[in-house]
C-alpha cells in the first residue's frame, strides 16, 4: 500500500527519490519523506501530506548523497503525522528504514527494545526495525563488511507480518540492504547505479533489466554491484529480467488523469491480451501451459479467487467457463476463501487473478490452495510478480502499467483473458462444437474495433454526468453477465466519486431493495443478453412506476417506452459483452468525479495495490 524507492549510485540522490515518488504516488498519498547518506550521517527530511511538499521542505535542496531511500505512505498503524512517516531512524541516528507491509508482532518487539532501553517518537510498527537491527549490531562482535547485513537479517527473523524493507546506515555509507517477504519489491539495474523501487513503472525510465526478490531474499547494493543471500545469507545467483514496457506507457501522455488514459488504452489492451493466443486455424494456445485432456477431464471444480475488480473480472470468466466447458466454476472474494475450508483436492483448479499480482488476501489463497493439492493458475498484468512465481502457471494480460488506482484496462484484459482460457479448455476437452468455437473467436479477434466505438459514447455520457454528479444515491441493475457489469460499474462509481452506490440482480429488486427506490432516484441498468431483455425491461419499469430516474446501457433494439436515457454499444457474443458495455460506465465514474473536482487517480482511502491485509 506504500511506494518504496532506492537511488544508489553517482548522482545526487534527492531529485531521483522524490521523481520516483511521485511516480508512485498511487500506492500512498498521505505523507513522504526521504533519507540520504550525507557526509555528516544520516539525513531525514519527512512531512506529511502529498509528495510535491517535500520539494518545500527547507534544506532539501543542500543534499548531497548519491545514496538515499524514499517512501510514499498509506497508513496502517498511526494517524498522518510528520513522526509517523518514514523513513524512521533508530535512537542513535545510525540506521534509516522505509517500510512497505505490516510487523505484525511490532507490540512484542516493541516491549523487548524498551526493556533494553530504547525510546520511540511513532506510533507505527515500523519504527521497532530500525531500533531492532540496531540491537543486533551492537551484539555482533564481528566487524566486517557485512555486519549490518547480519544485523538486518537477524532482525527480519523476528518479524512477523509482511515487509519490504531498505537500509541505509553511517556505518555502510557506501551501501544499501534491501529485503522482502510478501511484499513487492524490485532492483533495477543501471550503468554505475541501481535503483529500487515498488513496481517497475516508477523506474522505468531509468533501466528495463530488473532483478525480482523473492521472500527472505537479501540484496547488498553498492553503486557497482548487487550480492543477493537467502535468509541465512548463503549467496545466491539471480537473472535479470528484461521488461520490454515502454516509458510513454507510464505516463499520462497529453490525457488530464491516468484513468482516462487508461480507458482509452483499451483497443490497444485487448489487441495486446488477445495477442498470438489465437492462431488461425489452429487451437488457442498459451506459452508456459500445458493442462492436458486427462487432467481437464478429471477436474471436478474450478475456483476463481480475486478481490474488487478483479473478483468482478473472474464472475464473468466463470460464465464462460461453465457454458463452454460445462466444469462448475466458484468465485471466491480472496479474503474469504482464505479463512474458510474450501474444499479442495487434486482434481480442482484454482484461478487468481490480480492485476498487481502483489494482493496480499490473493496470495494467501493462492498458498492456501496450494497446500490443499490444488493446481494453481495465476492471472496477472506484472511480470515476475509475486502471485506467478508462487502459482503452477502464469498467464499474463498485456494491459501494460495501471496507474489509476480504479482499475479499467486490467479489467477488460482480465475478461477476454478468461474467455481465450475457457475456449483453450472447451478445445482440450471437445466440450463446444468447432463452430461455436470459429465464431467465438473472430468475436473476440473484432472487439478492439467495437470498443472503439463504445468510446465515442463519452459525450452522451459526459452530458448525463453533469445531470447526476449531485446524486447521493444510485443503483445498477443488469441479469446473467449484465448483473457483473452492473456490480463493476457500481464499484467504479463508489470508489472514485464517493456516491453510495449498489448493484442488483434485477430480479433480486423484490425481494427487498425495490423498498430502496423513491422519487427521482436515479437507475442504471444494462442489457446485453437478448435471452433477458423482457425480464430485465419489467424490472426497469417496475422503479419507473416509482419515480426512478432510468438510464439504460443495451446492445438490443428495445422497444420504445420511458426509459430517460438509452446509450447503445456495439452487440457481441453475450459472453464476451461486459468489455464493451462496462465502457460507458468507466466514462460515466470518471466525468462524475471530474465534476465533483475530485482526484480520478487518486481517490481517498483508496491505494492501487493491497498488499497488507
Ligand atoms: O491488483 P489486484 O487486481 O489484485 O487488485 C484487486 C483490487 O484491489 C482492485 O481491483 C480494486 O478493487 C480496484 N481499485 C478497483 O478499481
Amino acid at each position: 500500500m506504500c511506494g518504496i524507492i532506492g537511488y544508489i549510485g553517482t548522482k545526487k540522490a534527492s531529485p531521483i527519490l522524490i521523481a520516483g515518488l511521485l511516480r508512485l504516488e498511487y500506492r500512498g498519498y498521505d505523507s513522504a519523506g526521504i533519507s540520504t547518506v550525507e557526509k555528516n550521517g544520516l539525513s531525514v527530511m519527512k512531512d506529511k501530506g502529498r509528495v510535491k511538499n517535500l520539494y518545500n521542505l527547507d534544506g532539501i535542496d543542500n543534499l548531497e548523497g548519491t545514496i538515499g531511500i524514499a517512501h510514499t505512505r498509506w497508513a496502517t498503524h498511526g494517524k498522518p503525522s510528520k513522526e509517523n512517516s518514514h523513513p524512521h531512524l533508530d535512537n542513535s541516528n545510525s540506521f534509516a528504514v522505509v517500510h512497505n507491509g505490516i510487523i505484525e508482532n511490532y507490540n512484542d518487539l516493541k516491549n523487548f527494545l524498551l526493556d533494553n532501553g530504547y525510546t520511540f517518537r511513532s506510533q507505527t510498527d515500523t519504527e521497532v526495525i530500525p531500533n531492532l537491527i540496531h540491537y543486533y549490531y551492537t551484539k555482533d562482535e564481528i566487524d566486517d563488511n557485512y555486519r549490518v547485513l547480519r544485523a538486518v537479517q537477524k532482525a527480519c527473523k523476528d518479524f512477523k507480518g509482511s515487509f519490504a524493507i531498505q537500509v541505509i546506515s553511517k556505518f555502510m555509507p557506501n551501501n544499501m540492504i534491501v529485503v522482502r517477504k510478501d511484499s513487492p519489491l524490485v532492483i533495477g539495474k543501471g550503468d554505475k547505479e541501481n535503483y529500487i523501487s515498488s513496481d517497475i513503472p516508477a523506474i522505468l525510465s531509468f533501466t528495463k533489466d530488473f532483478y525480482l526478490l523473492n521472500d527472505y531474499e537479501f540484496a547488498l547494493l553498492s553503486k557497482d554491484t548487487i550480492e543477493f543471500f537467502d535468509i541465512n545469507l548463503n549467496k545466491l545467483d539471480k537473472k535479470v529480467t528484461s521488461i520490454d514496457w515502454n516509458t510513454t506507457a507510464a505516463d499520462k501522455s497529453g490525457y488530464d488523469d491516468y484513468m482516462l488514459k487508461e480507458i482509452y488504452e483499451q483497443p490497444t489492451a485487448i489487441r495486446e491480451t488477445i495477442g498470438s493466443h489465437l492462431p488461425e486455424n489452429e487451437p488457442c494456445h498459451f506459452e508456459n501451459l500445458n493442462l492436458d485432456k486427462k487432467f481437464l477431464s478429471n477436474i471436478n471444480k474450478m475456483y476463481i479467487v480475486a478481490c474488487g475488480t478483479a473478483m468482478h473480472a473472474g464472475l464473468t470468466g466463470k460464465l464462460a467457463i461453465e457454458h463452454i466447458c460445462n466444469i462448475p466454476v466458484t468465485v471466491d472474494i480472496a479474503s474469504e476463501f482464505r479463512y474458510r475450508n474450501p474444499i479442495i483436492d487434486k482434481n480442482t483448479l484454482c484461478i487468481f487473478i490480480s492485476q498487481s499480482g502483489e494482493t496480499a488476501d490473493t496470495i494467501a489463497a493462492l498458498k492456501l490452495s496450494k497446500s490443499k493439492g490444488a493446481t494453481t493458475l495465476a492471472i496477472s498484468n506484472v511480470i515476475g510478480s509475486s502471485i506467478t512465481r508462487e502459482a503452477d502457471y502464469t498467464i499474463y494480460t498485456h494491459a501494460g502499467p495501471e496507474i489509476a488506482v480504479a482499475s479499467t484496462k486490467a479489467y477488460t484484459s482480465q475478461v477476454i483473458l478468461l474467455n481465450i482460457l475457457a475456449l483453450y479448455f472447451a478445445e482440450i476437452l471437445g466440450s463446444v462444437s468447432q463452430e461455436e468455437i470459429s465464431k467465438m473467436k473472430k468475436e473476440i479477434l473484432a472487439l478492439p474495433n467495437k470498443i472503439e466505438k463504445a468510446l465515442n459514447t463519452s459525450t452522451e455520457i459526459k452530458k448525463f454526468a453533469k445531470k447526476i454528479y449531485q446524486e447521493k444515491d444510485i443503483f445498477f441493475l443488469g441479469r446473467g453477465v449484465d448483473y457483473n457489469t452492473a456490480l463493476e460499474g457500481s464499484l467504479k462509481l463508489k470508489e472514485i466519486s464517493y456516491i453510495h452506490s449498489e448493484a442488483y440482480a434485477a430480479g433480486e429488486l423484490k425481494h427487498g431493495p425495490i423498498a430502496l427506490i423513491e422519487n427521482g432516484i436515479t437507475v442504471i441498468s444494462v442489457i446485453t443478453d437478448e435471452k433477458l431483455v423482457e425480464k430485465t425491461l419489467s424490472n426497469i419499469q417496475e422503479v419507473i412506476s416509482r419515480g426512478a430516474k432510468t438510464l439504460v446501457i443495451t446492445n438490443q433494439t428495445l422497444p420504445s417506452n420511458n426509459i430517460d436515457e438509452v446509450i447503445m454499444v456495439p452487440n457481441t457474443n453475450v459472453l464476451l459483452s461486459p468489455i464493451i458495455s462496462i465502457i460507458p460506465l468507466q466514462l460515466l465514474s470518471y466525468y462524475i468525479s471530474k465534476e465533483k473536482g475530485l482526484d480520478v487517480d487518486k481517490p481517498r482511502n483508496l491505494a492501487k495495490s493491497v498488499t497488507v491485509e
